[in-house]
């Protein structure tokens, strides 16, 4: 069963017209819908706005989905929440409330759980309330950017290793957001810089801003070379920016798809989304 798709990007990105991902999806209604995840590394969902049962049977069928980190707001469940909104008391949190950091942390291009041992396979980001203008979420295709690659670099980075870590990233936002706790239940772990998909042999890079060093190398040296990644990764004309409505939900790939928040009235709408991040049955399975 072939399955219809809408590109948003040249580069990669497809809308699915015509399902309804609130409904129970079969294996069999499944199978070409993974199939796109892997050509497109991002796919687009329409439709009502999903609860968070909803949520959590799309996220099964394309494998185990994570328990969120302790430092978000509904840590310990298996959502991640990207809101401005105070659960407790439906109110917008004021400017300077230490969730309104974390919110900004996301605005550095980075590839979710990818400081954790077991990686991610995919997110789900779902809306429940967006803002009527600003807070776009853009994701750029680090597939893409492999293939420009010029030769000599593809063949430098081949073989190596990165270290990726929570707090590097949040320390660059604000030393005091994590506590020490919250640091030592996040050891960096080490991911091959170039992944590549088992089902279709495309090579990427896993980057962003979790990824703190190459293994073996000075931190001028790891942040050089990172850096020039991220950068060669995200010209302007790569981006795919989507500006949310509500009942949106996206996957994305994190193995080749780096993406970040963008800015809104912060202190004036709500916005709410719920990410759910999820890891491949099989590395699960092998652990
Ligand atoms: C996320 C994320 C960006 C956004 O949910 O992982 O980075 O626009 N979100 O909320
Ligand atoms: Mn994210």
């Amino acid at each position: 069963m072939s399955l219809e798709v809408r590109p948003l990007h040249d580069l990669f990105g497809a809308e699915v017209v015509g399902v309804d991902a609130t409904r129970p999806i079969t294996a069999e209604e499944f199978a070409p819908i993974m199939d796109a995840f892997d050509t497109y590394s991002v796919l687009l969902f329409r439709g009502p706005v999903m609860t968070d049962t909803q949520q959590i049977a799309l996220s099964e069928h394309f494998g185990v989905v994570q328990v969120a980190f302790k430092a978000n707001q509904t840590g310990g469940s298996m959502f991640s929440r990207q809101s401005n909104i105070n659960f407790e008391t439906n109110e917008i949190f004021p400017a300077d409330n230490h969730r309104m950091t974390f919110l900004k942390a996301n605005m550095l291009w980075h590839s979710d759980s990818s400081y954790m041992d077991c990686g991610s396979l995919c997110s789900i980001l779902a809306s429940r309330e967006v803002p009527p203008s600003g807070g776009n979420t853009e994701v750029v295709s680090t597939r893409a950017a492999y293939e420009r690659l010029p030769h000599d670099l593809k063949n430098r980075i081949e073989d190596l290793t990165v270290l990726h870590s929570l707090s590097y990233a949040r320390d660059k936002m604000d030393m005091s957001i994590l506590t020490d706790e919250q640091r030592d239940a996040a050891p960096p772990v080490k991911h091959p810089l170039v992944q590549v998909n088992p089902a279709n042999g495309k090579k990427s890079i896993l980057i962003g801003a979790h990824a703190a060093f190459i293994d073996g190398w000075s931190e001028e040296d790891s942040r050089d070379l990172l850096d020039e990644l991220v950068e060669r990764s995200t010209p302007q004309e790569s981006i795919y920016s989507h500006a949310w409505q509500n009942g949106d939900a996206i996957v994305w790939d994190n193995r080749c798809i780096l993406h970040r928040a963008t800015p809104f009235e912060s202190t004036k709408y709500r916005r709410h989304l719920e990410r759910t991040t999820i890891t491949d049955r099989s590395w699960v399975a092998a652990a």
